[in-house]
């Protein structure tokens, strides 16, 4: 891990304009070729292509790297360029963008704009995706930047084609997005079919969570310090809450987010990477079959999930941050009685010793309160009180808080005594926040795994096994909620959710974190 640049993980002010990404010592990733599939769409635009440039500034990237858009969109290679320097120039005007400079460097930019290359091509035609052999040779990567129902088309027209085959010295490596599939079964059809195409090894299952450096930072916290691990188990934990919660509503995805919904979205993935990276067994090195086999065990071993542990919300009209918001049925693409949740909340157990009867509250929801990305540790609370005038039931139990976004950092809560004469205890928090302690470049969230994928470095990518014991563990709820046609709960939008999200933690004495407003 050593030679791995680091990033920050979320869009930050560079201290200068083009300030360079902390390369850490890392040498240039291998001479490749990047083909992104979904060239003109939202995700190469916005994040993909900064995260391009920041990797070009910190001089992460071969000076032969070349990047071939693939799209159904008539375009040709300078209006591409035109297309994707306009939205570059956008991030300067806009401080709340997913990625903010004040001035884009326009070296780092011609670096990437000189090596690109523009291939018009409809996924579902081999002809088309044949066209790419006069286009690629030696080591390639094939991102597949689109809509979730192409992901087994592309990787079956790039297999027919020739194009995953690997020489003796080249790799051939593809990237797939999220959803990875839509329940158990058509996950597992995905890997098969995928996986009739490609080595397992060939294969980058994307999340962006992994992206954050405060996700990767779990890891150090929990292995690298001598503290936690004694204490990290159902002998001293109570409970733990993961949380996601966001303030922006589906935007202009409906059409997307309808027959998706929160659930789908946001749990089997990017909550139970948080999931496994808190609750997994210490890998026996960082070696990336290590770790990814010990977050698979973590996440078959979670218990599927109760029906009558989970709770989906639906948000309706309210005011967000001092703006009006419209409900999420009349957002366009949404059906007028959409039961749909935009909200969900969920009580999981881990059946194994270390975890056995602790519950894992996860919640996830848009138009919500805050955008707040963290998991709290619930310790017990001590066994008994020897202080004067103090109940047991009145000390306040420790909790440890790791803020994912927006405020990166950690919070360690314990109880102190009030100065004065007499024995009075007051709660007091010990804080940790990123940007005091280092210098932190601006990013994306998406160098890490762009280089860690040029480089064959798997750990940051999901395995199919890990997929699908993720989505085997919240099928019971998706299930559920077909058979039963329940309706979602509503709740206002800007509020912290659905009411039904706190009973079920008061069901066991048990309360969810506030959400701040920004
Ligand atoms: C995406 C989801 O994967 O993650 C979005 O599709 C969600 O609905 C987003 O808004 C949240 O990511 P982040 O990095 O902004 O917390």
């Amino acid at each position: 891990m050593d030679q791995k640049p680091s990033f920050h993980s979320v869009a930050s002010k560079p201290t200068s304009p083009g300030a360079r990404v902390s390369a850490a010592g890392a040498s240039p990733a291998p001479l490749a070729t990047l083909v992104i599939f979904g060239a003109h769409g939202d995700l190469t635009k916005r994040l993909l292509m900064p995260a391009l440039y920041n990797l070009a500034g910190a001089g992460l990237l071969d000076d032969g790297f070349k990047i071939v858009g693939v799209d159904r969109v008539e375009l040709d290679a300078n209006h591409w360029r035109d297309e994707l320097t306009s939205t570059m120039q956008e991030f300067t005007h806009d401080p709340t963008a997913e990625f903010y400079v004040e001035k884009i460097d326009e070296k780092n930019w011609g670096w990437v704009t000189q090596r690109l290359s523009y291939v018009q091509a409809d996924f579902s035609k081999p002809e088309d995706i044949a066209k790419l052999k006069e286009h690629v040779q030696g080591n390639v990567v094939f991102y597949l930047a689109v809509a979730a129902r192409f992901f087994g088309d592309v990787v079956e027209q790039l297999g027919h084609a020739g194009l995953l085959n690997e020489g003796e010295n080249a790799f051939r490596r593809v990237v797939i997005e999220k959803p990875y599939g839509e329940d158990l079964e058509s996950a597992k059809k995905l890997n098969a079919r995928v996986l009739a195409q490609a080595k397992e090894t060939q294969i980058f299952r994307i999340d962006h969570f992994l992206g954050k450096e405060t996700v990767q930072n779990i890891m150090a916290l929990r292995f690298a310090n001598g503290i936690f691990e004694p204490i990290w188990k159902r002998d001293h934990i109570d409970y733990v809450e993961i949380t996601a919660t966001e303030t922006i509503g589906v935007e202009q995805r409906g059409a997307f987010y309808e027959p998706t919904g929160a659930l789908r979205d946001m749990v089997p993935n990017h909550m139970f990477q948080l999931l496994s990276m808190i609750a997994m067994e210490p890998p026996n090195s960082f070696d990336a079959e290590a770790v990814r086999s010990e977050k698979a065990k973590l996440l078959q071993a979670v218990h599927p999930v109760r029906p009558e542990d989970v709770v989906r919300g639906q948000y309706s009209a309210g005011t967000v941050m001092g703006h009006s918001v419209a409900a999420y049925r009349d957002e366009p693409h949404v059906a007028k009685d959409s039961a749909t949740e935009t909200y969900v909340a969920l009580r999981f157990t881990i059946d194994n010793w270390r975890w056995g009867g602790v519950p894992f509250y996860v919640r996830t929801g848009k138009c919500l309160k805050g955008r707040q990305t963290e998991v709290v540790i619930h310790f017990r609370k001590p066994p008994y009180a020897l202080f004067r005038d103090t109940g047991v039931e009145s000390l306040l139990p420790n909790t440890l808080t790791l803020d994912i976004q927006p405020h990166e950092g950690m919070t360690l809560s314990i109880t102190a005594k009030h100065p004065g004469p007499k024995m009075t205890l007051a709660p007091i928090d010990l804080r940790f926040l990123y940007k005091d302690e280092f210098q932190l470049a601006p990013n994306v969230g998406y160098e890490t795994l762009i280089y860690d994928c040029l480089i064959g470095d798997p750990t940051l990518f999901q395995r199919a096994d890990m997929i699908e014991a993720s989505w085997a563990a919240v099928d019971p709820a998706i299930e559920h909620a077909k058979q039963s046609g329940d309706v979602p709960e509503f709740y206002e939008a800007g509020s912290a959710g659905p009411a039904g999200a706190d009973a079920l933690l008061a069901r066991e004495g048990h309360a969810w974190s506030g959400l701040q407003a920004p």
